[in-house]
């Protein structure tokens, strides 16, 4: 089958990628030419695990082609995927300008049948705007064209993303097309040999589905740390809590670590959408809202623990950080609670060594050179000459620690962990000041 894949960001290109890889013919088109030739010379622009391999296998093996040239783009595929970002407008509803962009462009170049399938994240009802926007372009020409629009959304997470395309769930359709539900049969077609995944539903319950699962996911994380700092004032530890209530099916483990709050390109990104949507239909999504409240809170979170540990003189201290990513496997920077950190961290005059297994480079891009941040090669460098630790993101080199020697390089030597990696039993017998999150610990509660 030839599909043609608008956009080579994160959801464009593992999309292309995967789909090439199970015998489709994909063309992927993308308006930035620097980043087309870096991809046909192998290059990926964005770390994800397994990508790169991906790519390369598929471009070699024929399947797998890019363009920038829209022409070449709309006439290549039946199945036409728009993989093009949403980021936030100001008032944090989802800027629509570059998907109505490539809708026009489909319209404006197609002949014959082309099934348009939206897999970027929009609001509900932008499928009506996508339509609108093709039939202008196909009207101009004074032509007349078959097509339908579908939403197909996207649930990977980075990471994870390969194995999450190819063994997510469910794979979600919103269509009101008999000859839609049969093409994207034909192309979901190897992924559903074992189970049949493939949910047709209507449009806007698609739409309505991805920002759905995105905000119930959010809302078990604000949930679980509104609970750590409950226990944190109680005396109590969040980690047995979390066992306690995960055994219970209905709950369930997944999503309930506590932590310094969600970041990444979509969570906040689409509870903030969410939430303006809602306020455009004169409903007040008071979930919503404070769920994302409480990850603003959270992400402050670990400042105001080390503030306290330093009796509010963080002037002058150095601050060793481990983790920059807003989570493990990724170089993403983005609403990472690290940034949160760092930045109230330099506001207060103190100094950051930061080290991360991948996201130094996306740090320097962010920050550029600064005397108030040094960013060095490993995480033994990170603690060299610290006063104090901050453990911002999960990466499995950070689980093991020598605690004595960790005690001996700190001068304070307290070590805020904003993941609960660690034994606070064992860091005590170190001698280390340890402060989790939720772990019974009193810092937060002297605030
Ligand atoms: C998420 C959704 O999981 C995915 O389905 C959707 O398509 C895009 O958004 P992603 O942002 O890549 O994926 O990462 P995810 O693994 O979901 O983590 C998001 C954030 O939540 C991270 O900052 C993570 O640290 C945090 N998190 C996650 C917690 O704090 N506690 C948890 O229990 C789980």
């Amino acid at each position: 089958m030839r599909i043609t894949v608008f956009g080579t960001g994160y959801v464009g290109l593992v999309t292309g990628a995967c789909l090439a890889d199970v015998g489709h013919e994909v063309l992927c088109m993308d308006v930035d030419e620097a980043r087309i030739t870096r991809l046909e010379a192998g290059e990926i622009p964005i770390f994800e695990p397994g990508l790169e391999t991906l790519v390369k296998a598929n471009v070699e093996a024929g399947r797998l082609q890019f363009t920038t040239d829209p022409t070449d783009a709309v006439a290549f595929g039946v199945l036409q995927f728009i993989a093009v970002g949403t980021p936030p407008d100001e008032d944090g509803s989802a800027d629509l300008r570059h998907v109505l962009a490539v809708a026009g462009t489909i319209g404006e170049q197609m002949y014959g049948y082309k099934a348009v399938v939206n897999k970027s994240t929009v609001p509900v009802g932008t499928a009506d705007r996508v339509r609108e926007a093709i039939a202008r372009g196909v009207a101009a020409r004074g032509v007349e064209a078959e097509f339908d629009v579908c939403s197909n959304p996207e649930f990977l997470k980075e990471g994870s993303a390969i194995d999450d395309f190819a063994h997510g769930p469910r794979i979600v359709v919103g269509t009101d097309s008999e000859r839609v539900r049969e093409l994207m049969r034909e192309c979901y077609a190897p992924y559903i040999r074992l189970q049949e995944k493939l949910m047709f539903m209507d449009v806007r319950a698609a739409e309505l589905t991805k920002y759905a699962a995105n905000a119930m996911l959010a809302t078990k994380i604000s949930f679980m740390n509104e609970i750590a700092n409950l226990a944190e004032r109680l005396g109590a530890d969040v980690e047995q809590v979390r066992r306690g209530i995960g055994s219970d099916p209905r709950i369930g483990y997944q999503f309930i670590y506590p932590g310094c709050g969600y970041g990444g390109s979509c969570f906040p990104k689409d509870l903030r959408a969410l939430a303006h949507t809602a306020e455009q239909l004169d409903y007040s999504a008071e979930l919503l809202k404070a769920v994302e409240a409480v990850n603003q809170r959270q992400k402050q979170g670990m400042f105001t623990k080390l503030r306290q540990a330093f009796d509010g003189k963080l002037e002058g201290k150095v601050i060793a950080l481990w983790g920059l990513a807003f989570k493990p496997n990724t170089d993403d920077m983005r609403d990472a609670p690290s940034r949160d950190l760092m930045e109230a961290l330099w506001a207060a005059g103190a100094r950051v060594q930061a080290y991360d297994p991948e996201a130094m480079k996306e740090c320097r891009r962010l920050y550029g050179e600064r005397d108030d941040l040094v960013l060095v090669a490993d995480r033994i460098q990170a603690v060299k000459g610290a006063d104090a630790l901050a453990v911002c993101t999960e990466w499995k080199e950070f689980r093991t620690v020598d605690f004595a020697w960790l005690q001996q390089q700190l001068t304070l030597p307290v070590v805020v962990d904003g993941r609960n990696l660690y034994d606070p039993a064992l860091m005590q017998q170190a001698g280390l000041l340890y402060y989790g999150v939720g772990r019974g610990d009193s810092l937060t509660a002297r605030e």
